[in-house]
């Protein structure tokens, strides 16, 4: 493993730097800055990595840079970095919503190796789905060393364009939160049936677990033939999904992708 620098101490570069203590990278080949000390001494603390308040030490020290600020701030960090320090050779990795290559690259030099990555919140307990796009500068060498650190949060898709991230944005970028939302109406309709919200929520988020477990079980099987497996014909399962179609679930699903994919597209551009 490379020397790994995580520019911001915040939640998705938390979740990153867990997932590498948790898989055995040695804590010393990583360093976290943030400008105030609480957050950055927090998780230096808890995984034993090295922390700094300065973004210039960090970079200077690391193979591979995680940029993991908000996006308006992006550029501001990466002008100070380049002016500073020599990032030849040095790999940058970014996990902000919206931030395009060419103005990471605009703000970097514009034959920096940049990566552009899509991660989602469910990193934070190992499970992350990320899509990753590289620029024509990142080596075949700084790939496997970016694709060990997102492995360390879940699974990880390459993409062929960097288009595919506003893709993955609307599917599994946003998609957490659809599955809570199902989840909560389920919840709420349980509590009505006189279940304490204790037994409510542990009913909704064992089967959801339940029903996300099978699917990876069985990949040779498809979720439609999962769903048909356990729906006879004129029972309780069949009424709900009946329902579920008749409202137009399928419908709606993906009008509402639509919309998150074309939201990022414009947060993109904006
Ligand atoms: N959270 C997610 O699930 C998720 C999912 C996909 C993508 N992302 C992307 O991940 C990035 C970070 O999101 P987040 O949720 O982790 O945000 P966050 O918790 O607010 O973390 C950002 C961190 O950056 C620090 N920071 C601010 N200015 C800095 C500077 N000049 N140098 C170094 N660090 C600085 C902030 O410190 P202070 O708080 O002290 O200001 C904060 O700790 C965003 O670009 C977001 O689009 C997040």
């Amino acid at each position: 493993m490379t020397k790994i620098a995580f520019i911001g101490a915040g939640n998705m570069n938390g979740a990153i730097i867990g997932g590498m203590v948790k898989n055995g990278v040695d804590p010393k080949s990583i360093i976290v800055t943030n400008p105030s000390p609480e957050k950055r001494e927090a998780l230096s603390a808890k995984y034993g990595i090295l922390n700094t308040a300065d973004n210039l030490e960090a970079v200077a020290f690391a193979d591979t840079v995680i940029l993991g600020v908000k996006p308006h701030l992006i550029v501001e960090v990466c002008k100070n970095i380049t002016a500073n320090v020599n990032i030849d050779n040095k790999c940058f990795v970014s996990v902000a919503a919206g931030c395009l290559l060419k103005t990471i690259q605009a703000a970097l030099h514009e034959n920096t190796a940049v990566i552009r990555t899509m991660p989602n919140t469910p990193a934070q307990v190992g499970l992350g789905m990320t899509g990753i796009f590289a620029n024509e500068f990142v080596t075949d060498e700084q790939k496997v060393a970016v694709e060990k650190v997102i492995a360390c949060t879940g699974e990880f898709i390459w993409l062929e364009s960097e288009a595919g991230i506003d893709d993955v944005t609307c599917v599994s970028g946003s998609g957490p939160a659809y599955f809570f939302l199902f989840m909560e109406a389920m919840e709420q309709h349980a509590k009505t049936l006189g279940f304490t919200a204790e037994q409510s929520r542990l009913l909704v988020q064992q089967t959801a677990f339940g029903a996300a477990s099978m699917v990876v079980d069985n990949p040779e099987v498809e979720i439609g033939q999962l769903r048909t497996n356990v729906t006879s014909k004129g029972g309780t399962t069949q009424a709900a999904l009946l329902q579920f179609t008749d409202g137009g679930l399928p419908e709606l699903v993906a009008t509402a992708m639509t919309a998150a994919h074309t939201r990022a597209k414009e947060l993109a551009k904006n």
